[in-house]
């Protein structure tokens, strides 16, 4: 895992959207992994931004979002679906029919989440995962106990994820209990993974996702047997660390390493 630490948030959401610039450069049908949530909102940002100054053209680009409540209906203002399309699709260029997003309203949530495995193997597989972080170190909806090697499903949400989201919400009980989301396994089939954390709400699970040992208390720290992944941290998310000074010494002799 590459870790990067950055002094703020639009910082780091700057260089992740470059990351993401990157990956349609060199491929323009790349198939890219969508995270929902405050984490990946300035990455969006900066995203729509390259799009409108002509940079990046979505229009051969394919998406899958990593999850969805169970229960709202894609016009509710907290689905998903809704969030996405207000924050980024609406923005870009990209074809509605090249847009997967779970779907929290079918009636066979078994047959779907088979069909969105499918679908995601059809498309080639994804290029490029994005990745926020639970408090409770949770990717995705994958909450502490989800096998590692787990596809996506139906889930029942934790109390803490509830109650982190519940900010979002009128009320803490209009949080759904359910929700559909890829697996820890399904993400780690991603070619590469930008993990994206801000805030001093994630410092612990942070520490323990790069640093703790592999468990599945910690789904994100299934990430440390992946190839492919660059870690964006802000100060504050960063700050339980063990090991910054060592990451900082990586980042900055990286401009004269030898070329691999
Ligand atoms: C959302 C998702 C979740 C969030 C995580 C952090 O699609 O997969 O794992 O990334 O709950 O949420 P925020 O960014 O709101 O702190």
């Amino acid at each position: 895992m590459e870790i990067c630490i950055y002094r703020a948030y639009e910082e780091m959401s700057r260089a992740a959207a470059q990351e993401v610039a990157d990956v349609l450069n060199a491929k323009p049908n790349a198939v890219l992994g969508m995270a929902t949530g405050s984490t990946p909102l300035g990455v969006y940002q900066q995203l729509v931004k390259m799009h409108t100054r002509g940079e990046i053209d979505f229009s051969h680009v394919t998406t899958f979002n990593l999850d969805e409540y169970v229960g709202l209906p894609i016009t509710h203002a907290q689905s998903y679906h809704r969030f996405m399309h207000e924050n980024f699709f609406r923005h870009i260029n990209i074809p509605p029919q090249n847009i997967h997003i779970p779907s929290g309203t079918t009636t066979n949530y078994r047959a779907f989440c088979d069909w969105y495995e499918k679908r995601i193997e059809e498309a080639g597989g994804i290029d490029l995962q994005i990745l926020g972080i639970g408090s409770d170190g949770h990717i995705a909806f994958n909450e502490p106990g989800s096998s590692l090697s787990s596809r996506t499903r139906l889930k029942t949400l934790a109390k803490q994820t509830i109650d982190d989201n519940a900010r979002f919400f009128d009320k803490p009980q209009d949080v759904p209990i359910y929700a559909i989301t890829m697996g820890v396994g399904t993400i780690l089939e991603a070619k590469q993974i930008l993990l994206l954390a801000n805030g001093a709400n994630k410092a612990q699970a942070v520490a323990e996702a790069v640093e703790g040992p592999v468990t599945s208390m910690i789904t994100a720290s299934a990430l440390q047997m992946h190839p492919s992944v660059r870690a964006f941290f802000d100060e504050a998310a960063a700050a339980k660390l063990k090991m910054r000074e060592y990451y900082d010494w990586i980042q900055f002799h990286k401009p004269g390493a030898p070329r691999v």
